[in-house]
C-alpha cells in the first residue's frame, strides 16, 4: 500500500474526496476506483450525463429482484449468490464498490424507498444484508451498507431529524447494521443524509466512530451518501473518510485550512487518506478474471430467485396452480411489467421476461386472450367479456412506477380505485379468478382479499420477473416466498401513523421498537397478511419441537404432508411474559428453510444467537428467565411452543441508595437479605393480610434509602450502606 504518510496534506485531503461523480481522486501511487448503485443490479453510467436518481442512461446490467423481492426468499444462500453473480457483473463493468446492500428498517409502509429495503424485522434485514454482502465481496467488490443510520422516511431526507430513544434506536435502528458489520465485514459502510437526534449522520461522531467501529470493529471505510456531506471538516473529524461526489476540490480546501488553523486534526485527515487506500487496494489486488459475464446464466438466477420470492398470499379451493384451460389475462402489468423502483438503483436490464409471453409459452396449445383492462366503460367491458369466457382469469394489479419511488413518500397505501372496481367486475363474471401484485411498499389488500380466491404477491421481481411468475402460476416452481413486513387492514392501524413524516424537521419515533408486527401483537390488531405468511402447494406438518438449555438453538421435525416438492420456511419466535422492559409480545430470532419431497420428514435446526434475545440498557442485557419459544410458518400460524429457562447476565450494576424496593426485591440475591431486614420495619404478614392489600407491591416503588426514615430509627444509613455494599459484593 502506498505511503500515505508521505503525501502532502493537500493530497491526502483529496483522496478523502471524489473526483467525479462516481470515482475516487488518484494520488501518487493511489489510483482511482469507481463506486456505483446497487443493489439489485450495477447502474454503471459511462456517458458524460451522471446522476444519482437514475435518470440518466447506464449500462445494461441484470436486474435481480428488488430488496422487496428478495427478502421474501427468506433465502440468504440465495441471497449470496445473487450478490456474488452482482460483484462479477460489477468486476466485468470496471466497478469496485456497489452500493448497496439497504437495511434501513421498513418502518412505515408509506417510505417511498421501502422497496430497496428488506424488512420491518432487523434480524430478517440483517441475516440477508449480511449474505448480499458476503456475496458481492467474495467477488474482491466492495459492498457499502446503507443507509447509515434512521433513513426511514424519504420526505425532508437530507435535513430532517429522525428523533429515538436509546433502546428503539439500538434494538431496532440499528441492529441490522450491526449484523451486517460484525457478521460480513464490509469494506465500506454509506452514512446517511439525514440527521439523528439532532446530528446529521454524516458529523455523528458517536455513530460513525465510537458506535460503529470502538463497538462493532468496523474496519473498512465510511462514504457520504450522495451530497449528504454539509461541512465536511466536522465530518471527517466525525469520523467519514470519503465525501461523495466530488465537490470539485473545494471541500478538500476547507480540510487543509482546518488543519493548518489548528481546527482539525492532521491525524484523523491521514487515517481518513488510510481507510481510502486501503479501501482501492482491497478492490484492485485481484482483478485477473470476469472481463464479462455470463448474462444468461444471470438472467436464469435472477428468474430462480424471483420465483422464490413470490408469496401465494391466498388460494381458496386449491385454485393454483392453473391446470392447463383457456385463460384470460387482464391488466396492462401483464404486458408492460413493474419490475423495479425508481431512482438511484434504477438498472437497464440486459432483457426482460413479458409475463404475457411466459404464460402463453406454459399455457400450450390453449387459447390466452388478453385485455389491458383501464377505467373506460369499453376497456373494462372488454375485460369482462374476456374473463367471462374463460376458464380462469388472471388479472395483474399493482402500483406505477409514477405512484412510489426514492425521493417522496406515498400519502395512502391504496391500490387504484379503477383497478378494484375492475377486479369486483371481473369476479363478478368469473369466480375463477388470480390476482398478480406488483409494488414497491406494502398496498392495502382487504377488498381484493375479499374478492379473489387467489392471490400471488411479486412485490418486485426484476427483469425476469414475467418468467417466474408463469412458473408459479402453472406449477413449474411450487411457492415458498414469505412476507417479510406485515400487510395491515388500513393505514391508520400502522405503527407510525401519526408520526409519519418528519413535522418541523423532526421525526419523532413514538412507537419506539413496536414496529412492524411488534406492533400489530401488542395491540392486538387484525392485519390483512402476517410476518412470514406465505402459502405453498403442498402441506407442512410441525412435531417434535426441541429447545436446548438456555435457549441457544432449537430443532423441531418438518414432514410434507401433500402431494408436491416444496419449501418451508420454518419461524422461531420468542416471548418473556416475564420481561421487567416493555417488549413485544414475540419478536424473530431464527429461520430456516426445508426442501421436502412428499411424505419426507427432516429435522430442521434453527440457531440462536443470544444477542437476539437482549435488550438495551446502556449496555445489551439478557434477562434471566423462562423464554416461551415458539415455531410456525408465520407469526400468527404458530405450531408448536416450549418453555426453556435462560440464564440471565451477571448483574453489573450495583444496587445504591436510589435502588428501590421492588428492584432490589427482583435480584435473587438481594430479595432474601433484603426481605430479612425490612421484615422488622413493615407491619407482620398477618397484619398486611388483615388490611387486604399486598404491602410489598404497594411498596415496591420506595428508594431503599427512605426506609431509613420509615424504620423510625430501627436501621441507619450506616446499616443500609453495609447492607447494599454485602448485597453488591456476593452479586459481582
Ligand atoms: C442514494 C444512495 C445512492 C446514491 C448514489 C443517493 O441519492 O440515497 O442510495 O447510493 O444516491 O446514487
Amino acid at each position: 500500500m502506498a505511503d500515505i504518510s508521505a503525501l502532502s496534506l493537500q493530497q491526502r485531503a483529496a483522496l478523502g474526496s471524489g473526483a467525479t461523480f462516481w470515482t475516487t481522486t488518484a494520488v501518487d501511487g493511489v489510483p482511482s476506483i469507481v463506486l456505483t448503485d446497487g443493489p439489485h443490479g450495477v447502474r454503471k453510467q459511462s456517458g458524460s450525463a451522471t446522476d444519482h436518481l437514475g435518470l440518466a442512461a447506464s449500462e445494461p446490467a441484470t436486474c435481480f429482484p428488488p430488496a422487496v423481492g428478495l427478502a421474501q426468499t427468506w433465502d440468504p444462500a440465495l441471497v449470496e449468490r445473487v450478490g456474488a453473480a452482482l460483484g462479477d457483473e460489477s468486476r466485468s463493468l470496471g466497478v469496485q464498490v456497489l452500493l448497496g446492500p439497504g437495511v434501513n428498517i421498513k418502518r412505515d409502509p408509506r417510505c417511498g424507498r421501502n422497496f430497496e429495503y428488506y424488512s420491518e424485522d432487523p434480524l430478517l434485514a440483517g441475516t440477508l444484508g449480511a449474505a448480499w454482502v458476503r456475496g458481492v465481496q467474495s467477488r474482491g467488490v466492495g459492498a457499502s451498507v446503507k443507509h447509515f443510520a434512521l433513513n426511514n422516511a424519504e420526505y425532508d431526507r437530507m435535513r430532517a431529524s429522525s428523533d429515538v430513544d436509546d433502546r428503539t434506536l439500538r434494538e431496532i435502528y440499528l441492529r441490522a447494521f450491526e449484523q451486517v458489520v460484525r457478521e460480513a465485514q464490509p469494506w465500506t459502510v454509506m452514512c446517511s443524509y439525514n440527521r439523528i437526534n439532532g446530528i446529521y449522520a454524516a458529523e455523528n461522531a458517536w455513530l460513525l466512530t465510537d458506535v460503529l467501529r470502538d463497538e462493532w470493529g468496523f474496519d473498512g471505510l465510511v462514504v457520504s451518501d450522495w451530497g449528504a456531506v454539509r461541512d465536511r471538516v466536522a465530518a471527517v473529524a466525525a469520523g467519514l473518510d470519503l465525501e461523495m461526489p466530488t465537490t470539485g476540490r473545494v471541500s478538500d480546501a476547507d480540510v487543509v485550512a482546518a488543519v493548518q488553523a489548528g481546527a482539525l486534526d492532521e491525524a484523523v485527515v491521514t487515517l481518513a487518506a488510510q481507510r481510502v487506500a486501503r479501501l482501492v487496494q482491497r478492490t484492485t489486488e485481484n482483478t485477473a478474471g470476469n472481463a464479462s459475464f455470463d448474462a444468461a446464466a444471470h438472467h436464469s438466477l435472477a428468474r430462480e430467485a424471483a420465483a422464490a420470492a413470490v408469496v401465494l398470499l391466498k388460494n381458496d379451493g386449491g385454485l393454483l396452480p392453473l391446470t392447463p384451460s383457456r385463460l384470460a389475462v387482464i391488466g396492462s402489468f401483464a404486458q408492460v411489467p413493474r419490475y423495479q423502483g425508481g431512482g438511484s438503483s434504477h438498472v437497464n436490464a440486459t432483457r426482460l421476461d413479458i409475463p404475457l409471453d411466459e404464460i402463453r409459452r406454459l399455457a400450450g396449445p390453449h387459447e390466452v386472450t388478453f385485455c389491458p383492462g383501464g377505467s373506460t366503460p369499453d376497456a373494462v367491458a372488454d375485460a369482462v367479456a374476456a374473463a367471462e369466457s374463460a376458464d380462469t382469469a388472471v388479472l395483474f394489479l399493482g402500483l406505477t412506477a409514477e405512484e412510489e419511488s426514492e425521493g417522496f413518500d406515498r400519502e395512502h397505501i391504496d391500490l387504484p380505485g379503477d383497478q378494484l372496481s375492475l377486479l369486483r367486475e371481473i369476479v363478478a363474471v368469473q369466480p375463477r379468478t388470480v390476482v398478480v401484485l406488483a409494488h414497491g411498499g406494502v398496498v392495502r389488500l382487504d377488498t381484493v382479499a375479499e374478492l379473489a380466491p387467489a392471490i400471488l404477491d411479486g412485490a418486485l421481481l426484476g427483469q425476469a420477473g414475467g418468467g417466474a411468475v408463469a412458473d408459479v402460476l402453472f406449477g413449474v416452481v411450487n411457492p415458498s416466498g414469505r412476507l417479510a413486513e406485515t400487510v395491515p387492514l388500513r393505514l391508520q392501524d400502522t405503527p407510525a401513523y401519526l408520526n409519519f413524516p418528519s413535522e418541523r424537521g423532526h421525526t419523532l419515533y413514538g412507537e419506539r421498537m413496536f414496529v412492524g408486527y411488534r406492533w400489530y401483537d401488542a395491540r392486538g390488531l387484525d392485519v390483512a397478511f402476517p410476518f412470514g405468511h406465505g402459502l405453498s402447494y403442498t402441506r407442512f406438518e410441525y412435531s417434535q419441537l426441541q429447545v436446548d438449555d438456555d435457549l441457544t438453538g432449537l430443532r423441531v421435525s418438518v414432514t410434507n404432508t401433500g402431494e408436491r416438492v416444496g419449501r418451508e420456511v420454518v419461524q422461531a419466535y420468542a416471548a418473556l411474559p416475564a420481561s421487567e422492559v416493555s417488549r413485544p409480545p414475540r419478536w424473530l430470532i431464527g429461520f430456516a428453510g426445508v426442501t421436502l419431497a412428499p411424505g419426507e420428514c427432516q429435522v430442521v435446526e434453527i440457531p440462536v444467537r443470544r444477542a437476539d434475545l437482549a435488550y438495551w440498557n446502556g449496555r445489551w442485557v439478557v434477562q434471566g428467565g423462562d423464554y416461551r419459544v415458539s415455531v410456525g410458518a408465520s407469526i400468527r400460524d404458530l405450531r408448536a411452543e416450549a418453555t426453556v429457562h435462560v440464564e440471565g447476565d451477571a448483574a453489573t450494576t450495583p444496587f445504591t441508595r436510589e435502588s428501590t424496593l421492588g428492584e432490589l426485591l427482583a435480584d435473587p440475591i438481594a430479595a432474601p437479605v433484603v426481605m430479612a431486614a425490612v421484615a422488622d420495619v413493615m407491619p407482620a404478614g398477618d397484619s398486611a393480610a388483615g388490611l387486604g392489600v399486598d404491602l410489598l407491591r404497594m411498596a415496591a416503588s420506595i428508594p431503599i434509602e427512605r426506609m431509613v426514615g420509615f424504620s423510625g430509627g430501627k436501621v441507619s444509613r450506616a446499616q443500609l450502606d453495609e447492607l447494599l455494599a454485602a448485597i453488591n459484593s456476593r452479586r459481582s
